[in-house]
């Protein structure tokens, strides 16, 4: 690392530092520091993640950060600070809540921040720099590291909010990718770590899609891969909050299943099932992706659940499930 990226280093434990008293100590940082309460976040997390408040003032932190000794055109050159067209500097995190998104060392590296009254964007991210690479990050991954080995399995979320709540309620093996998809090169980092990844994504059609593509690079990568779905309108912090941490414990981690009974789910979407032709269709499509399957009894299962579902025999849908893997060869 050069010397701005250095000092930007050290501008970023001063900034967390900052933005987590202002949480704590602030008049202003008290609305934030109840919203976090209201989403159930207790003071346990908020301290262990650092989470923070930026004050509504454009100039505190440059401010602040030119007080410390930090060069305010270096800070813009890495992106920890804004400036605009009239070479103004101002923190764009300002008003939100903050959280910091620390490497694999655990050093921070980027923030997150959090609009508390509903302006857009919800979240607003650190833009991208040599230090701050979206694509090859995975938040949380340094907490999280310890837990994963011991348990030789991690749990992929789509949000902060997901990874602390889920932390919180136990599952402490959880990292998510920072607001883009998964990349190959999140998957290869996984796969160095981990045999099985257990993708807990939104309940939502988003979510979904987001996890068909997240299987297809798992598995490139040779992932073993489980998937703890969600009920249509919920995401794991929703769901914890809701239904709390132990039946998110049992009910959706504990509870996570293969790939294919996911993708059996995921493909019905494309038919309508009360359509005898659309039923065919999508029996047809099962079936090709069952002859991918390598295990003889798992491919046996499945076609049996598929016989049962919809009432077909078991003999034909074995005997079209042979041409296909002729096929596959
Ligand atoms: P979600 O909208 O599912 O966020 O986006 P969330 O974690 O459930 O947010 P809460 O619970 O409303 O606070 C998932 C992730 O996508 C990124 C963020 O990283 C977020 O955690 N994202 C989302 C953005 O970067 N910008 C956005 O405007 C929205
Ligand atoms: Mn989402
Ligand atoms: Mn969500
Ligand atoms: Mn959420
Ligand atoms: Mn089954």
């Amino acid at each position: 690392t050069n010397s701005e990226e250095q000092s930007s280093l050290e501008a970023y434990q001063w900034l967390v530092k900052l933005y987590h008293q202002l949480l704590r100590h602030s008049k202003d940082g008290k609305e934030a520091l109840e919203y976090l309460y209201k989403r159930g976040f207790n003071d346990e997390v908020i301290n262990e993640f650092q989470i923070g408040y930026s004050p509504s003032s454009r100039e505190f932190v440059p401010q602040f950060l030119e007080k410390k000794g930090f060069h305010k055109q270096k800070m813009a050159n890495t992106g920890l600070l804004a400036t605009t067209n009239d070479g103004q500097y101002y923190d764009r995190f300002q008003g939100r809540v903050i959280f910091p998104i620390r490497n694999h060392l655990g050093k921070p590296i980027g923030f997150g921040g959090r609009s508390i009254h509903g302006q857009e964007p919800k979240y607003l991210n650190s833009p991208e720099s040599a230090l701050f690479q979206k694509s090859k990050l995975l938040y949380n991954f340094d907490l999280a590291r310890a837990e994963i080995r011991r348990k030789g399995e991690v749990v992929l979320f789509e949000g902060y909010a997901d990874v602390i709540a889920s932390y919180q309620a136990g599952v402490k093996n959880g990292v998510a990718s920072l607001g883009t998809s998964l990349t190959e090169t999140h998957a290869n980092l996984l796969r160095r770590y981990v045999d099985t990844v257990v993708i807990c994504y939104d309940g939502d059609p988003a979510g979904q899609n987001a996890t068909y593509k997240a299987i297809q690079l798992l598995k490139k990568v040779g992932c073993h891969i489980r998937v703890a779905s969600l009920p249509f309108k919920y995401d794991p912090d929703q769901y914890i909050q809701e239904f709390g941490e132990e039946s998110f414990r049992a009910n959706v981690i504990e509870s996570a299943d293969t790939e294919m009974v996911f993708f059996l789910q995921y493909l019905k979407k494309d038919f309508n099932l009360s359509l005898e032709g659309d039923r065919l269709q999508y029996v047809e499509k099962v079936i090709s992706e069952i002859a991918k399957l390598s295990s003889s009894i798992e491919r046996d299962h499945y076609i049996r659940e598929i016989a049962e579902e919809f009432n077909l025999s078991y003999d034909a849908l074995s005997q079209e499930l042979m041409s296909r893997m002729r096929n596959v060869e």
